[in-house]
């Protein structure tokens, strides 16, 4: 049985289709032409600074990451627990031992107090994810990282347009990723970006994006032939798949505000029922800008999590737990990770709950929402 208010449902602009139909048009439909170079100048705007750099998914991002980064065997990648696969698995795929942290019990970002445990001199990257676009205490972060030059990797998927201190979220590491999977802010169905903060990374950046060849230079004329340079792989993305981010980016204003509005109806509407029934809403520091990417219930216990969701699932609304703990998973408990080791990631794994949240929800479907969810007692 379909629900009849999904969890997420991308805005359409009413852009997309003519910006593809722009492209199908042209010559040229493969990757890094000028609906790429668009998108990337657009999302440049909003993340002061850096160089984008669009990918086929922010998986893609966070493995180019990995390359960039020359990390092997022998290195070590700090990142939290509670996160999703691929935040660790791009690491992993070149062959690092993966350190796993716990959570803020508050902003369910990575713990910068059980940073210092985890980092040794053969760290060479910490990956904050900024849970629901509210920022990890960066200063902390990044202060623990210098001495032993470990580079800080943002796992921005959630964050963008979000702030920390009036910065950017995706400009405050070395590198930082982004996703445009169809459930984020922005989407083009399965997109993503690196965002190069450094300088001195941009142009293997753009090598080790294009199949580890020099290309990039080759059509700016820059060099008179191509070659393979470095180790790299195919992570552009279609001019296809960059125009829809295009609509997307040009209507971010709008996108943006019709989620603040649910966000925040959410955040008033269920404020003294989650007071008096022991659930957490999210809380968002004081030096923190959100970007309304999710709302979320943390429930006082499994049992509870899983009679809401069911309630829930009868008044035809679909609300879903997010991540599992990955220590914990089947791949990673080879690698020693043992229930109870990392309590905050554990409990919040069993408890939360992320309520629809997209532009287009109506006024009265979040009525009915916010009428399911008050009606429950826990
Ligand atoms: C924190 C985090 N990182 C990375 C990803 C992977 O994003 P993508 O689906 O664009 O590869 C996700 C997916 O939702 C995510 O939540």
């Amino acid at each position: 049985m379909d629900p009849d208010i999904p969890f997420s449902r991308p805005r359409l602009t009413g852009r997309e289709p003519e910006l593809v139909a722009e492209v199908l048009r042209s010559p040229r439909w493969s990757g890094d032409g000028e609906m790429t170079r668009r998108a990337a100048r657009l999302l440049e705007r909003s993340l002061g600074g850096g160089r984008a750099l669009l990918t086929s998914s922010c998986t893609d991002a966070l493995e180019m990451a990995a390359l960039l980064l020359d990390l092997g065997p022998g290195d070590e990648v700090v990142v939290p627990a509670f996160t999703f696969v691929t935040t660790a698995s791009a690491f992993a795929l070149r062959g690092v031992k993966l350190v796993f942290v716990d959570i803020r019990p508050d902003t369910l970002c990575l713990d910068e107090r059980q940073l210092a445990r985890a980092v040794t001199k053969r760290t060479r990257a910490i990956v904050p994810v900024h849970y629901a676009g509210v920022a990890c205490a960066m200063n902390e972060i990044t202060e623990i990282a210098a001495p032993v030059g470990a580079s800080v990797v943002e796992d921005n998927a959630h964050g963008l347009f979000a702030t920390w201190r009036g910065r950017p979220l995706g400009s405050l590491g070395r590198l930082a990723t982004q996703s445009f999977h169809d459930t984020k802010n922005i989407t083009c169905g399965e997109g993503g970006a690196l965002i190069v903060n450094d300088p001195t990374l941009v142009e293997r950046a753009e090598v080790v994006r294009d199949k580890g060849t020099n290309r990039a230079r080759f059509f700016r004329g820059e060099v008179d032939k191509y070659t393979w340079v470095a180790l790299g792989s195919s992570f552009l993305p279609s001019e296809l798949t960059a125009a829809v981010l295009v609509a997307q980016l040009e209507a971010a204003e709008q996108i943006q505000s019709a989620r603040q509005r649910v966000w925040a109806t959410y955040a008033t509407g269920l404020a003294s029922w989650a007071e008096r029934h022991g659930v957490t809403l999210p809380i968002i520091p004081s030096d923190c800008v959100h970007p309304a990417h999710m709302f979320y219930l943390v429930m006082p216990d499994l049992e509870r999590r899983t009679a809401m969701l069911a309630h829930l699932r009868t008044r035809r609304i679909h609300a879903v737990f997010h991540y599992q703990p990955l220590h914990l998973s089947e791949l990673a408990r080879q690698w020693g990770g043992r229930p109870g080791d990392l309590p905050v990631t554990e409990r919040i794994a069993d408890t939360l709950i992320r309520l629809p949240l997209y532009p287009d929800l109506e006024h009265g479907d979040q009525a009915r929402v916010l009428d399911a969810v008050t009606s429950f007692i826990p």
